[in-house]
């Protein structure tokens, strides 16, 4: 069980993140390591489903010392990111009588983490928080570097906080029991990251995902872990100089870099209600249709898009986008709410590791038609025939 610490000092205030197979019956140690006494009241959120397969451990472990813990579970689901389930959290927090140095433990994926996160940011202007990501997805991106977040009938993620977690506690055996689709998400979620990073970070990611496909048992290997770690040291060394994701940055190493693929990706969730991908399946396309769009460009070269293409091939199979309506993409496009001044902010690629941010103006209609066509292999013939 050994354990990897990367620390992620910030504006606001340090975090400890914590990478190891099998450390989440370690958890009393570390909380104890993180804040030097037991807190008096922990609130466990997580979801049915993760906490049958964690969250009794993780009680077992914490209730054998001074602290009382509260098991409180949403249920499945992105849905349940909402203001709803917000408040009824915050509800629960002041029944318990939950005060500024009890801690609130994120246990599941990205929707427990970011739901878990709002509340403890958000009551007693902001109570302990520990996150133990439970999928590849959170393990490498959404717990690390502070994003909270619920959704509005309007738009995902549209409300929320930057709020540093305590300690992150990843436990890389857990990922030992995720659905193959949630696998194929968090994929994803690493190619968007490698691509942006290095061009050593891009062959790291690919050569394990090769091998995956070989045996798939990779996954709870310690190089897999080695690959965790070099992912979340990437994360953390973006957020550490940009914890807030100015939107004046527009250099590579800002914080809005981690958007790459996001601009797609959002609109495909939105123009699907949310329901047909997988968040890294809508990232998966979203880094095709940004490789063609730099390649239109001139900024990426064919070769490297070729490796891009690989790169979201090996995540594995996406859902079909072919009968999707490049119109009605493109209208959500509009909505994008990483927007400054009404221009959409790309994140495209002038070669592996090297991102680049291009205002929209700079993209013509015609560019992003053929580039929407190309990335989510829409035939040309479907859309002339519906005009
Ligand atoms: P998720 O939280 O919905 O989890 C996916 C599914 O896996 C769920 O059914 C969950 O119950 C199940 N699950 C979780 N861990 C499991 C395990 N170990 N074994 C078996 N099943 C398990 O989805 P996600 O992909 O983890 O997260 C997506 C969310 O993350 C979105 O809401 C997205 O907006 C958000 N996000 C936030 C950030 C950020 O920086 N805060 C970054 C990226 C994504
Ligand atoms: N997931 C992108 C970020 O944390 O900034």
């Amino acid at each position: 069980m050994q354990r990897q610490v990367i620390s992620l000092r910030q504006e606001s205030r340090q975090s400890e993140i914590n990478i190891g197979y099998g450390i989440r019956r370690n958890l009393k140690k570390l909380v104890l390591r993180t804040f030097g006494q037991f807190p008096g009241k922990s609130i466990l959120i997580s979801n049915k489903r993760v906490f049958r397969l964690y969250g009794l451990e993780v009680m077992a472990d914490l209730k054998t010392v001074d602290t009382k813990v509260f098991p409180w579970l949403i249920p499945d689901g992105e849905r349940y990111k909402s203001f709803r389930t917000f408040e009824s959290a915050v509800n629960t927090f002041a029944e318990i009588g939950v005060e500024r140095n009890d801690l609130v433990i994120a246990l599941g994926g990205g929707v427990v983490g970011d739901l878990a996160g709002f509340a403890a940011s958000t009551y007693l202007r902001g109570v302990r928080l520990l996150q133990m990501p439970t999928t590849l997805l959170a393990q490498i991106d959404s717990s690390i570097g502070g994003k909270t977040a619920i959704n509005l009938t309007a738009g995902k993620n549209l409300v929320g906080t930057f709020y540093q977690p305590d300690a992150v506690c990843i436990d890389t055996q857990t990922l030992g029991s995720l659905p193959a689709r949630e696998l194929v998400s968090g994929f994803c979620e690493m190619v968007k990251q490698a691509l942006v990073a290095s061009p050593e970070l891009f062959e790291q990611t690919v050569d394990l995902l090769r091998r995956f496909h070989m045996d798939q048992a990779i996954i709870a290997t310690p190089e897999f872990e080695r690959l965790i770690e070099a992912h979340c040291m990437f994360k953390a060394s973006i957020v550490i100089n940009d914890e807030r994701e100015s939107t004046e940055r527009t250099d590579s190493r800002s914080r809005r870099i981690l958007n790459f693929g996001h601009t797609t990706a959002h609109a495909l969730e939105k123009v699907t209600d949310y329901r047909y991908f997988r968040h890294g399946e809508a990232v998966g396309y979203g880094m095709l249709v940004a490789g063609e769009l730099s390649k239109h460009l001139g900024l990426l070269s064919p070769d490297k898009l070729e490796q891009l293409r690989e790169a979201v091939n090996l995540c594995g199979q996406l859902p079909s986008a072919g009968k999707l309506d490049v119109t009605q993409i493109k209208a959500a496009l509009k909505l994008d709410k990483k927007s400054v001044r009404g221009q959409i902010n790309w994140v495209l690629l002038d070669d592996i590791g090297s991102p680049r941010i291009v205002e929209g103006r700079a993209i013509s209609n015609k560019v992003l038609g053929l580039s929407l066509l190309e990335g989510l292999g829409i035939s040309r013939r479907r859309i002339e025939r519906s005009h």
